[in-house]
């Protein structure tokens, strides 16, 4: 018996949720797999009824479940990140998720973003745990704290000229990204053994190092030991030119690993190359703890209770997690209904073009895993 958090969330997380649970609950069933799920209520509803985002005591009965399956958070009626860092990146951080496994995989008959037969198929390994999304960073006010902005002034003008006149400055705002040794070693020794299951001969390291000499220095020293101690090759590309190769031969990626924040945003790029953001699953991992996943889309508030929502990237998510939880075959089986369904081209809800409702394009998966 697997205990299995369900966190809906905001938005469209509570419709995409019920289509991966209606899937998983046949799969399982077929599969003798026994999961036993427990909902919490988080969100954007809860908070502005209690004013808590998420509480120690939430945290511990999580603690408890294996897993985690999460719609998306985020609501326009709270202020931004509230909810996001409070919940989500709470999550990710205290279980200590540091992979966050992203597939970005083109199945037959989607209408993606690029022209032509295109066989995209990819995994990001995102960082997820350090970089810029540590939350280490404050405003310095003038009157408000003199002591700081003099020792930032002091620290950044002894070091070199940042073309800022500090001098003058009245107010400022800083943010820094970490990365550790281990926290790198980790999370890239992860993309590397990926790629050696998969088969893959190269992994492509995504970076900064030419402008974050610092942070990113100190990353790819790590790509360098992963690289020689797995026998597999690396090759090093900074962000900005992966972002033109993802649009312009992205068949050429096969295992790209990332810091946190440039995964974040290449990962929405990848997305629309898989069909959109309706289609994009992943796994918040932690390989010895409990892991979360959740489509990589947010909470939708444009389409939120229309029924207009893909449901595919919130059913894949839930194939991931039967994957991780080691059930190989059944994920599979998830995966080739979903394929299935896509291939003949009649199956699209609004964001390609269709009409189907989230709640038809469930049904229609879940048909397709009888059936098969
Ligand atoms: P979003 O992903 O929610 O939406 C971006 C666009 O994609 C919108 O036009 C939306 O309608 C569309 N879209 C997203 N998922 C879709 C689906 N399953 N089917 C069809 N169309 C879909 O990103 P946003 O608008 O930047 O953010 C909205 C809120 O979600 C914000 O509060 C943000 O912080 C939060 N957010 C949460 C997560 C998460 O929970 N993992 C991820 C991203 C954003
Ligand atoms: C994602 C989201 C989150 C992130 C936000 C909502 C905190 O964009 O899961 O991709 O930046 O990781
Ligand atoms: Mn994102």
């Amino acid at each position: 018996m697997h205990k299995i958090g369900v966190i809906p969330g905001d938005g469209i997380g509570p419709e995409v949720v019920r289509e991966a649970r209606k899937v998983l609950d046949v799969i399982c069933e077929r599969k003798g797999i026994q999961l036993d799920f427990e909902e919490f209520p988080l969100g954007a509803a809860h908070y502005l009824k209690t004013g808590e985002v998420l509480s120690d005591e939430t945290i511990s009965r999580l603690e408890e479940k294996e897993s985690i399956l999460l719609g998306a958070m985020g609501d326009p009626r709270v202020s931004p990140g509230v909810l996001e860092k409070g919940v989500l990146l709470r999550l990710r951080f205290h279980f200590d998720q540091y992979v966050n496994l992203r597939p970005v995989k083109l199945f037959q008959g989607v209408p993606a973003a690029l022209a032509g037969d295109r066989k995209i198929d990819m995994h990001f390994i995102r960082e997820n745990t350090e970089d810029f999304y540590v939350g280490l960073g404050s405003r310095v006010r003038t009157g408000s704290s003199r002591e700081q902005l003099k020792l930032i002034r002091e620290t950044y003008e002894v070091k070199f000229d940042i073309g800022i006149d500090l001098k003058d400055t009245d107010e400022l705002a800083y943010q820094i990204g970490i990365i550790t040794r281990q926290g790198a070693r980790r999370v890239i020794d992860y993309a590397f053994d990926l790629a050696k299951k998969k088969g893959a001969d190269l992994v492509t390291s995504v970076d900064k190092a030419n402008v974050l000499t610092e942070v990113y220095g100190l990353w790819r020293e790590e790509v360098e030991k992963a690289s020689s101690s797995y026998g597999i090759e690396k090759e090093f590309q900074y962000v900005d030119a992966v972002a033109l190769h993802m649009v312009r031969n992205p068949e050429r990626f096969k295992v790209l690993v990332t810091p946190n924040l440039f995964g974040d945003i290449l990962t929405d790029l990848g997305a629309a190359l898989q069909g959109g953001l309706g289609f994009a699953p992943s796994g918040n991992i932690n390989p010895s703890g409990v892991s979360m996943f959740e489509p990589v889309h947010g909470s939708a508030p444009d389409i939120a209770g229309k029924g207009l929502a893909n449901p595919v990237g919130a059913i894949l998510s839930s194939a991931l997690m039967l994957d991780t939880l080691g059930y190989k075959d059944a994920a599979h089986e998830m995966e080739s209904a979903v394929m299935s369904v896509l291939s003949d081209g009649k199956h699209r809800t609004a964001d390609v073009g269709g009409k189907m409702s989230t709640t038809a394009m469930g049904d229609a998966v879940l048909n397709a895993l009888k059936s098969q």
